[in-house]
Parts: C-alpha cells; sequence; structure tokens
C-alpha cells in the first residue's frame, strides 16, 4: 500500500496507486485482515460545510480501524464567533490528530491547512476543487464490476460548474483508462473541459447513447447566486435523468450519484432507487475506500 503524507487531490494520481487503494479497500471489504491498527490514535472531523456521507463515513472507517474520532462543525465552534480557518486548524492540530479530515468552501483549503500543520491533512471536499475521496470510492464501485476500466464509457451530466466529485472523478477515470463525457447546460459545462480528456456536449439523448455508466451530479442551488438554467422543470426536461432515458441505456448500464440527490430535478425517483442504481452502494464502499486512505496517510 503506497503511503501518503496528505491526500489533497487525485490529480497526477497514477492506475497503480489508484488500483492499490482498491485491492486494500476489497481486503478490508472481504472482512480482514487488519488489527486495529490506528488503536489509541486521534483522527479529527473538520467539517465546515454540511455533510452526511463523508463525515458518518469517515467516523465509521475510522473506528473499524481502532482510531478515536474528534467531530468539529462549525455550528457550537468559535468559527461561528469568527476564528480564522488557519487558527482552527492550528488549535484541531494541537490536540494531537495524526489526521485531520477537512471540508471546506474555499477551493485550496485543504492544501492551506496541510502547510500549516504537523499531521496529515485529508481532503474532504474543498470548493469546486476536488473530493478525493469520492473520487475513489465511486471508481472502486465500478472498478468491483469492470475490473478494466479499457473501453468503458462514463458520462457524467449536470451541475459540472459547481462540483468537486467531477474533477476527482475525471482524474481517476482517466488514470484508469475510461472514455470520459460531460453533459449538462452551456451555463453549467464549458468546453475548457476538454483540455483534461473530457469530450463535451450539451444534449443529454445523444450523449447517452452507449455509456456503461452514468454519473448523475447534483444541482448544486445553494452556490446558484445567478440563474444558470430557466426552471427545474425544464433543467429535469432537458438534463435530468428520467425513466425513459435509463431504459433507453445499455441493459448492464449503471446509474450513479454522489449524494444528496433533488430528486426530480437531475435524477427521477424511480431511476435513483432502480435496479440500475449504485447509489447506496456507493455509500457502503466509501467506508472500505477511506479505511485504505485512513491506513494510507503517515
Ligand atoms: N457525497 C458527499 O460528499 O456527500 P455529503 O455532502 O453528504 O458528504
Amino acid at each position: 500500500m503506497p503511503v501518503f503524507r496528505h491526500l489533497l487531490s487525485l490529480e497526477g494520481m497514477g492506475r497503480p496507486q489508484i488500483e492499490a487503494f482498491f485491492t486494500r479497500a476489497a481486503e478490508f471489504e472481504a472482512g480482514g485482515p487488519h488489527k486495529a491498527p490506528l488503536a489509541g490514535r486521534l483522527v479529527a472531523n473538520l467539517f465546515f460545510e454540511p455533510s452526511t456521507r463523508t463525515r458518518s463515513s469517515f467516523e465509521a472507517a475510522a473506528k473499524a480501524l481502532g482510531a478515536d474520532v474528534l467531530n468539529w462543525t462549525v455550528a457550537g465552534s468559535s468559527a461561528s464567533k469568527g476564528e480564522t480557518l488557519l487558527d482552527t486548524v492550528r488549535n484541531i492540530a494541537a490536540l494531537g490528530p495524526f489526521a485531520i479530515i477537512i471540508r471546506h468552501q474555499a477551493s485550496g483549503a485543504a492544501a492551506f491547512a496541510a502547510a500549516n500543520v504537523p499531521c496529515s491533512v485529508i481532503n474532504a471536499g474543498d470548493g469546486r476543487h476536488e473530493h478525493p475521496s469520492q473520487g475513489l470510492l465511486d471508481t472502486y464501485t465500478l472498478w468491483r464490476r469492470w475490473k478494466t476500466f479499457q473501453n468503458r464509457r462514463v458520462l457524467v451530466v449536470g451541475d459540472v460548474l459547481h462540483s468537486r466529485v467531477v474533477r476527482s472523478n475525471l482524474h481517476a477515470l482517466k488514470a484508469l483508462g475510461a472514455q470520459v463525457a460531460l453533459c449538462g447546460p452551456r451555463s453549467l459545462v464549458h468546453d475548457g473541459w476538454a483540455a483534461l480528456g473530457a469530450q463535451v456536449d450539451t444534449d443529454l439523448d445523444r450523449s447517452l447513447e452507449g455509456v456503461d455508466a452514468v454519473m448523475v451530479l447534483r444541482v448544486q442551488r445553494e452556490r446558484m447566486a445567478d440563474a444558470f438554467f430557466a426552471s427545474e422543470r425544464e433543467y429535469h426536461q432537458r438534463w435530468g435523468l428520467s425513466a425513459e432515458r435509463a431504459a433507453r441505456l445499455k441493459p448492464d448500464a449503471v446509474v450513479m450519484h454522489p449524494g444528496p440527490v433533488n430528486r426530480g430535478v437531475e435524477i427521477a425517483p424511480e431511476v435513483a432507487d432502480g435496479p440500475r442504481s449504485l447509489i447506496l452502494e456507493q455509500v457502503r464502499n466509501g467506508v472500505f475506500v477511506r479505511m485504505a486512505i485512513l491506513e494510507s496517510v503517515k
């Protein structure tokens, strides 16, 4: 298993390193072998933004490895009195965790924390930049099924502009050899993504032809001060994964979503809960992948 000081991004991570995470996660999924390797050690969860999956998944993973977990959120903390990010991470680091897991609304916040604390830092989502543990758990979920990404086509559809999940997935999927396409309204997907190796299109029905997996992204309404599309109804009609569209996918094509889901906006409820959906499998796999991540940072 490779050793990392921090996990801030999947940019530049090669296929052997990514597959080493998968192999270790699969060992954890199979039930071992591990004997509380993090017993007596402390992990600090610092979440400046809300989270259901990532925070609880890292907590479950840390506890499965025998670690103690300190959970910090803005509410009830001195950040709500104006304490800075720098002072917050330095003070939490002074409590002695071996790793700080940080989510923050600013792109680059995790790297900033890493530069200012003596322990490891794991990026749990920084602004629009990256969400590396999500990228690893998403690709792990596909790897369990496919084993190889050669000749596999993955479509990411939705609010690419505000997404950190898309960048981590794009880095991982390209490193693993998959073909990646992006689709969404022109206001939310720009042609610049082609420089990272993705095909870009605004027509969802055309984009869905022949794909092996569809990753649906959440419309991040909380980050939209401007109008990026006419209405949620129009969005669903043009870029939503409806039951009719899902029915036209290849028989073995799968549907993914990092969550939380806006039901009836980017994805129809019957697709999110349907037989193609891997959404809850993604959540379950997240614990094993995050165990591998926690074990890898030193
Ligand atoms: N996928 C994801 O990051 O979900 P949470 O915001 O609930 O952590």
